[in-house]
C-alpha cells in the first residue's frame, strides 16, 4: 500500500508546515509586528477581492460611498460592524469573512 505511505508522509509534512508556521510568531516583539504586518496586508487583499467594486481601489468611492479617512468619521467598532451586518444596501459580510478577515481589512483601511 504504498498509495497510503504517501498520504501520511503528506499528513506529516502538513502538520510538520503548520507547526513552524505558528512559531512564526513566536512572542517576540519583532515577531508580532510581523504578524500585525501580514494582517494588514491580507486586509488591502480582501479589500481589493470583496470591497473595491462597490467603495473603489483607491477607496474613493463608486456604488458605495469613498472611505478614505472613514476612520475619523467612525470608530473602530463602528466600521467593524457595518461590514459584519451590513446597512441599507452595504451588504452583510458576515457569512462571507472571519471576524479576523474583517478586523484585518478594518485594520488596513484605517491606516490609508
Ligand atoms: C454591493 C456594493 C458594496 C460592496 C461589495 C461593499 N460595500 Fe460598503 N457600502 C456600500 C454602500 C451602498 C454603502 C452605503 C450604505 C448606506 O447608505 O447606509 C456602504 C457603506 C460602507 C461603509 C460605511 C461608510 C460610511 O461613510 O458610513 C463602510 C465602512 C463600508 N461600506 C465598507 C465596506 C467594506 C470593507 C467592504 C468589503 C468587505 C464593502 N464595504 C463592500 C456598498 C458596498
Amino acid at each position: 500500500m504504498a498509495g497510503r505511505k504517501g498520504w501520511l508522509a503528506l499528513l506529516l509534512l502538513a502538520v510538520g508546515l503548520t507547526a513552524c508556521g505558528g512559531e512564526g510568531g513566536n512572542g517576540t516583539e519583532q515577531g508580532k509586528a510581523d504578524e500585525a504586518d501580514r494582517a494588514v496586508a491580507e486586509g488591502e487583499r480582501l479589500y481589493m477581492n470583496r470591497c473595491m467594486s462597490c467603495h473603489g481601489g483607491e477607496l474613493e468611492g463608486g456604488f458605495g460611498p469613498e472611505l478614505r479617512n472613514v476612520g475619523e468619521r467612525m470608530s473602530w467598532e463602528e466600521l467593524v460592524g457595518v461590514i459584519r451586518d451590513g446597512r441599507n444596501s452595504m451588504p452583510a459580510f458576515r457569512d462571507r469573512l472571519t471576524d479576523d478577515e474583517i478586523e484585518a481589512i478594518v485594520d488596513w483601511m484605517n491606516k490609508q
